[in-house]
């Protein structure tokens, strides 16, 4: 602890010398969502931090969480230096959409408006109409629905399927899952319940249907930490990536936070819900790219100029 706080002094030492700010998402390491939150930088859902990211005026941003959102800061501010700790902090859903394959399924099907997931690379955002984080993705289809759209989306079914449910658009699915959120087990989940009947159920929505169906609340990161600080209750039941348990005890003190189950057979069976790419963000290499300058993300400025097109889209819609 000694030597973590030495580094966090060090770090905010960093942040005011090379005037960086620092953006962090709710599951990467406690340490580093406090310095974030302290040092005047943001810890929030990937709408949120992408919106901040262009508001901010600083000219060095340095992203702690996974490539995506990265990518996401360079994309809608060209002109800024967007550093991350590590370049490998990557996502299966971004890996399981290649942007060759993607594209030639949309090729397949020209009639539909193509929403991605803002959990993608820049080249498949180069490819869509619309992106959507998961705070927002509900509303944007139920817009375009009502337009009388037909959708492609891509690529996490858990939450293609909950926005075609809630909606009745007609949505294609691209195939693809969250590792961590798919480990969630609907039997499982209902075993837990049983045994803290007044327990509310926060789920993010990339988890499978049968957790989903058991949910009080369906929303982002941001909205279930809103959710967990609102709901009349003592006791939660968390469907999402254990990082998040953090924000959720300082927010809602005296509450009680309990993971939800991800396999094996019984309901005390323990969660391993943590991403292993946010899990990349430490202290020692925020340390070494603010020290350095390494680990900056670029984006060919054609294929960020029209992924920039889908991600306006939703801020503006957002607004
Ligand atoms: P949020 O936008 O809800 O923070 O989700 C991002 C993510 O990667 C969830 O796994
Ligand atoms: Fe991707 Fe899942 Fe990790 Fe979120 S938790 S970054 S969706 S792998």
């Amino acid at each position: 602890p000694a030597e973590r706080g030495a580094m966090k002094d060090r770090i905010r030492h960093l942040l005011k010398e090379k005037q960086a700010v620092l953006v962090a998402h709710y599951y990467v390491d406690a340490d580093l969502q406090d310095l974030a939150e302290e040092t005047g930088g943001c810890v929030s859902d990937s709408l949120e931090m992408a919106r901040f990211g262009r508001d901010h005026p600083a000219k060095t941003l340095v992203v702690a969480g996974v490539r995506f959102m990265g990518e996401t800061a360079k994309i809608l501010s060209p002109e800024k230096r967007i550093l991350m700790p590590d370049l490998d902090a990557t996502c299966s859903l971004d890996l399981g959409c290649p942007a060759d394959e993607f594209n030639a399924f949309c090729d397949a099907h020209p009639d539909r408006t193509v929403v991605v997931y803002a959990n993608t690379s820049a080249a498949v955002k180069a490819r869509a109409d619309w992106m959507v984080t998961s705070s927002i993705g509900l509303e944007i289809v139920q817009h375009l629905h009502a337009q009388g759209k037909k959708i492609l989306w891509a690529p996490d079914k858990h939450l293609g399927s909950y926005i075609q449910k809630k909606t009745g658009a007609d949505m294609l699915l691209w195939q693809g899952s969250c590792l961590v959120h798919d480990e969630f087990k609907g039997v499982e989940l209902e075993l837990l319940k049983r045994e803290h009947p007044k327990a509310k159920i926060l789920v993010h929505p990339e988890s499978p249907e049968a957790v989903v169906a058991q949910a009080d609340v369906v929303g982002s990161t941001s909205q279930l930490i809103a959710a967990a600080q609102n709901l009349d209750a003592k006791e939660f039941i968390v469907a999402t990536d254990n990082g998040i348990l953090h924000k959720m005890r300082m927010a809602a003190p005296g509450k009680i936070f309990i993971d939800a189950p991800t396999a094996g057979n019984s309901a005390t069976c323990k969660s391993c819900a943590h991403c292993p790419w946010m899990a990349m963000n430490g202290l020692q290499n925020l340390i070494d790219v603010l020290e350095t300058g390494r680990n900056e993300i670029h984006v060919d400025p054609a294929v960020g100029r029209q992924a920039k097109v889908c991600i306006d889209r939703m801020l503006d819609f957002a607004a």
